[in-house]
């Protein structure tokens, strides 16, 4: 459901009430302008409309380009009505980093929506907790068994595997049907599905049987349950978000529709858990989250235990394959880019695989990378923030109360600090010399918060973007004009990519 006629569809019992409410807005609205003790500068408004402020402006479900429009007009920082919450959004590298890492003891709390409330189970994930100590345990949960340095040592023979098994695919496809147009998608993404599940449970499988919904699964029922329909759901909103002082009047189609995708998450997560416990108990211990979970980490409720699992697979799952995608569209679509990195790895890795090892010596390599992040940001948004206590970005006052948006997508377009953004051309990070610098762009967010996956999706892309390369010539099967458009939470392609792919040499 689109805002518009979700505003329009709750006008009624809205309006009902606005008269009342009309003397609160103003109450809250002049206390906002005596709580501005420094004299700070007033943050722009974006004009609305009475009630409603600006949701009927905010047509998309993810309104990144709407604010980066905005942006235009209103500058890199600016403030919007979505109902009765006042927003600040910002739209620039050097405001986003001052209120990500300088702010961020005032802007750490979370924001989230209904819907995000729901799928993390009230926060139960490092992505979307609170900053606190329960956020921290997980986080080094995540960190000691799988993300850091150490544990991505342990887990290279999964990326490894995954490279080498993409490549045996794709050669496989080539050989059957030399010019039919392959989906990069299905391909990629069990693979990488595969590699998620060997990291959160040990092994990856066929199918499994899910006890409390009764039915046997297949791998790829799986992946559709545990990250395809919490992705789709998560952009469907509850109007209520907007208006809480009405949250006592039933949504009840939204909330059946979004317990469902949680009831079928949480059935198949348990079916996980409890094949690997038994394993566990049996003596077979592996390399895997689950292991350590029980085994090492302080004891975890049962929910906590399936929500970090769940996000581990979640996260691995996603955003990489996202980024992969669009670096492989992108070098279809630019010959002379793909020659490019082509002839580099060719210098770097002669008639040999490229190898984790090699990637440093690749700055054009990790340029592609780092371009397709800033033009195709998979968040395009960072998950909202709250502002618990007055506080300044840009010399702008912020008061305490406001929700805050960090529009990445705004960030990697803006014009002062990228020539021609909307173009795709690597050669801008070339100047750079450290090629493995995972901040050069907002794509990973920054400050206490920033990205603790960066580094595992720099080394699954970079290896993947290598080997397709470095084995394959890519074209696009037709050109199908920008074909930009998104979907998901994440700024997944609309449409897959469609290539033909010749073996080279
Ligand atoms: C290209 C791939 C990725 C992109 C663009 C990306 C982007 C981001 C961004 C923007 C944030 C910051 C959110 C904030 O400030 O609130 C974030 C946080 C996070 N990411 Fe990623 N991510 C990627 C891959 C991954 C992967 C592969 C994992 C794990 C397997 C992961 C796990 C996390 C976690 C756990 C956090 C929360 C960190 C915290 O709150 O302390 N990410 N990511």
């Amino acid at each position: 459901m689109d805002v518009a006629p979700a505003a329009i569809a709750i006008g009624g019992p809205a309006v009902a009430v606005a008269g009342g409410l009309s003397f609160l807005f103003l109450k809250t609205y002049l206390s906002h302008q005596h709580a501005n003790p420094n004299h700070l500068l007033t943050i722009p408004e974006v004009p609305g409309v009475p009630l409603f402020g600006n949701l009927l402006q905010l047509k998309e479900k993810k309104p990144y380009k709407t604010f980066t429009k905005w942006a235009e007009t209103y500058g890199p920082i600016y403030s919007i009505k979505t109902g009765a919450t006042s927003m600040v959004v910002v739209s620039s590298n050097h405001l986003a980093k001052e209120a990500l890492v300088t702010r961020f003891d005032s802007i750490s709390t979370r924001k989230l929506p209904n819907t995000l409330r729901i799928l993390s189970a009230d926060k139960t994930m490092v992505a979307l907790s609170d900053y606190d100590d329960h956020h921290k345990t997980l986080k080094r949960n995540v960190l000691t068994s799988v993300l850091g340095p150490a544990a991505r040592k342990k887990h290279r023979v999964h990326r490894d595997t995954m490279a080498e098994n993409l490549s045996n695919r794709l050669h496989a496809l080539a050989r059957k049907s030399p010019h039919e147009a392959i989906n990069l998608r299905d391909i990629f993404q069990s693979q990488l599905f595969s590699l998620a599940l060997k990291q959160a449970i040990g092994k990856d499988f066929e199918s499994i049987y899910v006890t409390d919904l009764g039915i046997t699964m297949t791998c790829n029922e799986v992946f559709q349950v545990l990250v395809i329909d919490p992705m789709m759901g998560a952009i469907d909103f509850d109007w209520r978000d907007f208006f809480p002082y009405l949250k006592w009047i039933p949504n009840t189609s939204f909330e059946k529709k979004i317990e469902q995708i949680v009831t079928r998450k949480d059935a198949v997560m348990k079916a996980l858990i409890q094949e690997h416990t038994k394993r566990i108990h049996s003596g077979e211990s592996l390399n895997s989250y689950i292991d350590y979970l029980l085994s090492e980490a302080q004891p975890l409720t049962e929910k906590q235990l399936l929500m970090s699992l769940w996000e581990l697979i979640i996260e691995t799952a996603d955003t990489t394959m996202v980024t992969t995608e669009w670096a492989m569209y992108e070098l279809s679509k630019n010959p002379k880019q793909q020659d490019r990195l082509y002839d580099e790895i060719q210098n770097v890795c002669g008639s040999k695989k490229i190898t984790e090892e090699k990637l440093c010596q690749m700055p054009y390599l990790s340029a592609v990378f780092h371009e397709t992040l800033r033009k195709h940001s998979p968040i395009s948004v960072i998950p909202l923030r709250y502002v618990d206590e007055n506080t300044e970005i840009g010399g702008y006052h912020v008061p305490a109360g406001s929700e805050v948006a960090i529009n990445i997508y705004g960030c990697n377009m803006e014009k002062e600090i990228w020539e021609n953004p909307e173009e795709w051309n690597p050669e801008r990070f070339l100047a750079e010399n450290d090629p493995i610098d995972l901040q050069r762009t907002m794509a990973f967010g920054g400050g206490k918060r920033v990205c603790v996956g960066a580094m595992q999706a720099m080394l699954i892309a970079c290896m993947g973007i290598g080997r397709m390369v470095q084995e394959f010539e890519w074209r696009l099967n037709e050109d199908l004009g920008e074909d930009v458009n998104t979907v998901r939470l994440t700024t997944q392609k609309l449409n897959p990519l469609l290539a033909v792919i010749k073996p080279r040499g």
